[in-house]
Parts: C-alpha cells; sequence; structure tokens
C-alpha cells in the first residue's frame, strides 16, 4: 500500500446513532478518496486482535467489548499526507479536548465512545487494511 493511505473504523456508537453518512461527508469533504468501504461486526476475537497493541492497558477489556458491540464502517482512505491529516481530522482521544470542526468534536460521546478510529502510522495503517480487506476489496 502507498503510504498516502490510512485506514479507518466509524465506531458502533456512531453507527447505532446513524452518523455513518454524515462522517463520510465530512471525510470525502476534507480531501480524501475511499479506496475500500465494508459495513462488518467484529467478533471479540476480532477485535482483541486488532487492538492487541493496547493488550496491557487497563482499558483493553472495554476496548474490546465495546468495539464488538455493533457494526463497524471500516474504510482505506487516500491522500497527501494521509495518516497525519486524519489524525488532524478526527481530533484528540478524548472529545473534552477535540478541537471544532473535528469528528469526534461533532460526534464522539466519550473516551471510549469516540466515534472514529485512525491509524497512528503508515505501518500500521497498512497492517490495519490488510486486516480488514482482500486485495480484490480495494480499488
Ligand atoms: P489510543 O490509540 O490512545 O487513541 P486514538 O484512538 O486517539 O489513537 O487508544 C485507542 C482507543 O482506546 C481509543 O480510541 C479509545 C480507547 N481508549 C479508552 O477507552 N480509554 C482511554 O483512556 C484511552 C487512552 C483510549
Amino acid at each position: 500500500m502507498a503510504t498516502n493511505r490510512t485506514f479507518t473504523m466509524i465506531k458502533p456508537e456512531a453507527v447505532a446513532a446513524g452518523n455513518t453518512g454524515k462522517i463520510l461527508d465530512m471525510i470525502i469533504e476534507a480531501g480524501f478518496k475511499i479506496k475500500a468501504l465494508k459495513l462488518t461486526t467484529l467478533s471479540k476475537e476480532r477485535a482483541g486482535e486488532f487492538y492487541e497493541v493496547h493488550k496491557e492497558r487497563p482499558f483493553y477489556g472495554e476496548l474490546v467489548d465495546y468495539m464488538s458491540s455493533g457494526p463497524v464502517v471500516a474504510a482505506i482512505l487516500e491522500k497527501d499526507n494521509a495518516v497525519a491529516d486524519f489524525r488532524a481530522l478526527i481530533g484528540a482521544t478524548d472529545p473534552a479536548e477535540a478541537a471544532d470542526g473535528t469528528i469526534r468534536k461533532a460526534f464522539a460521546k466519550s473516551k471510549a465512545e469516540n466515534a472514529v478510529h485512525g491509524s497512528d502510522s503508515d505501518e500500521n495503517a497498512e497492517i490495519e487494511g490488510k486486516f480488514h480487506f482482500a486485495a480484490n476489496e480495494i480499488v
């Protein structure tokens, strides 16, 4: 995967609240192109694997339960400087600290239920994209 791609998930509370379309609109308006997209549900095992890097952190169990609690929308996005620009678009982990105009400011409910995931590096963007999408599902 080229270094100008990132990976995102719209998290269960945002999908359940009917905010998928509005969030995708913000992403497209910000200049990202959708290269892969699916509505899917993560089993506890798959959610645990996806967030394995956080295994030792106190919130890991709750995070896995939450991320497997309902459908998510997974996507691969393309743009120059995709990883950093997408992190700026989603805003701080805690919505109380997220800047105006960010997705988390608009839609996140709490630090745990924070509407969207965004990869934190080019390397993780590639790993996370491949975790969710087969080669023939990426355009
Ligand atoms: P992290 O990678 O630190 O944040 P970000 O998603 O902004 O890169 O944490 C991953 C997810 O773990 C985060 O989106 C929500 C959850 N989380 C909690 O539930 N509680 C916490 O205290 C933290 C730091 C994260």
